[in-house]
């Protein structure tokens, strides 16, 4: 069985991070986010996934060379000369994506994070027999995605509305998809929504059924989601049996610190913060609602809460918070008060 990711959007809204760095390698609870995504695949015996790329290709294929062998799966690269949108990417990569079983093959956006149970989706996709399936959840701002109304006892989709104005339902569009072959019989190689003009036509033929995902979800693929993200992602590690979270009288709540990271004394963590690998963090700082990213430097009495520290320093003393995201050599210099803004280079 064959999975395509699509890697290929600008990632905006997760700049300054994404000016480096593709989106889908942006570390998330101390991994690159894709990795989620291609160990689940992997886990239920998909044999190859294709990466839609359009944007920062050398870096992804870096990557890939890398993971390939580490994670035992075949990953592979399809390119796009031009944007090609949510859909475009799979005409390019159509005799990619068809196996000898002419069997579906998932498709997944690079930045949602839940529990993926692909399993049940291929048994659901096998009992209800239309042409395509995907995975449905609530949201509380349904209007930020992709829309669903359905039947509820069948799954049946009988309206799909990509980021509605009005209210339509507080079903939204999960982000991963099996697809039977046809599907790509109504695709055309050009700059194309699967959102906007693939699946409302599959539900006008009552051949898109939705499945409801149990469990939590997230698109971290914007800055305050990203935070919530991470606190969802430490409650379900809180609730294995063989949870990595850090303990001790310095946590609080769910705290997440690489072994690899230094930590100095007299620092707090938490609630729901990772740092990442061959961090520093200095003493006597304090960490809430945040990432820090692998090599970054927290100097001693620094206070960052609700951030995202992607690779750089925050000076001694320095107090950071709502939503600030640094990316590459940004320094915070030593006493600033960041509140919701973007300190300059
Ligand atoms: N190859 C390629 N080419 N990939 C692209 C392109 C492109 O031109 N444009 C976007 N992508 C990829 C992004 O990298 C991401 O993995 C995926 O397509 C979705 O793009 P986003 O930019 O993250 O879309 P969104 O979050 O606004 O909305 C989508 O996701 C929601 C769930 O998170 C839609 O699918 C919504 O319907 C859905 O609810
Ligand atoms: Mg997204």
């Amino acid at each position: 069985m064959k999975a395509l990711i699509l890697v290929g959007g600008f990632g905006t809204r997760l700049r300054p991070l994404t000016l480096i760095l593709p989106k889908p390698l942006v570390d998330f609870a101390n991994k690159p986010m894709i990795l989620y995504q291609i160990e689940a695949l992997k886990s239920i015996g998909v044999t190859e996934v294709i990466l839609a790329i359009n944007y920062q290709p050398e870096a992804m294929v870096r990557f890939l060379k890398d993971y390939e062998s580490k994670l035992g799966i075949k990953i592979t690269c399809s390119q796009e000369t031009e944007p090609l949108g949510t859909v475009g990417p799979l005409a390019v990569a159509k005799d990619k994506l068809i196996d000898e079983s002419d069997g579906p093959f998932f498709v997944l956006n690079s930045d949602v994070i839940c529990k993926f149970p692909l399993e049940k989706m291929i048994e659901f996709h096998k009992a209800h027999g239309g042409e395509a399936s995907i995975m449905v959840t609530k949201a509380d701002e349904p209007s930020k995605y992709g829309v669903v109304v359905m039947e509820e006892t069948t799954g049946k989709v009988e309206r799909f509305v990509e980021k509605p104005k009005a209210f339509v339902s507080n079903k939204i569009n999960a982000g991963i998809y099996l697809l039977n072959p046809s599907v790509l019989d109504r695709i055309e190689l050009k700059p194309t929504s699967i959102e906007r003009e693939v699946f409302p036509k599959i539900t006008a033929d009552q051949k898109l059924y939705a499945m409801v995902l149990r469990g939590f979800w997230m698109d971290i693929g914007q800055p305050r989601d990203y935070i919530t993200g991470l606190e969802l992602y430490l409650n379900t590690l809180r609730n294995k049996a063989t949870s990595k979270l850090s303990s001790g009288s310095h946590i609080r709540g769910n705290v997440l610190i690489d072994e690899i990271a230094v930590i100095e004394d007299g620092c707090t963590f938490g609630p729901d913060v990772a740092v990442g690998p061959e961090c520093v963090v200095e003493a006597r700082a304090t960490l809430s609602h945040c990432t820090v990213m692998r090599g970054a430097r927290i100097n001693k009495q620094a206070c960052i809460s609700n951030c995202t520290i992607g690779w750089n320093t925050v000076g001694q003393g320095a107090c950071i918070e709502n939503m600030i995201i640094l990316g590459e050599e940004m320094y915070v210099f030593d006493k600033t008060a960041c509140n919701g803004c973007v300190p300059s280079s």
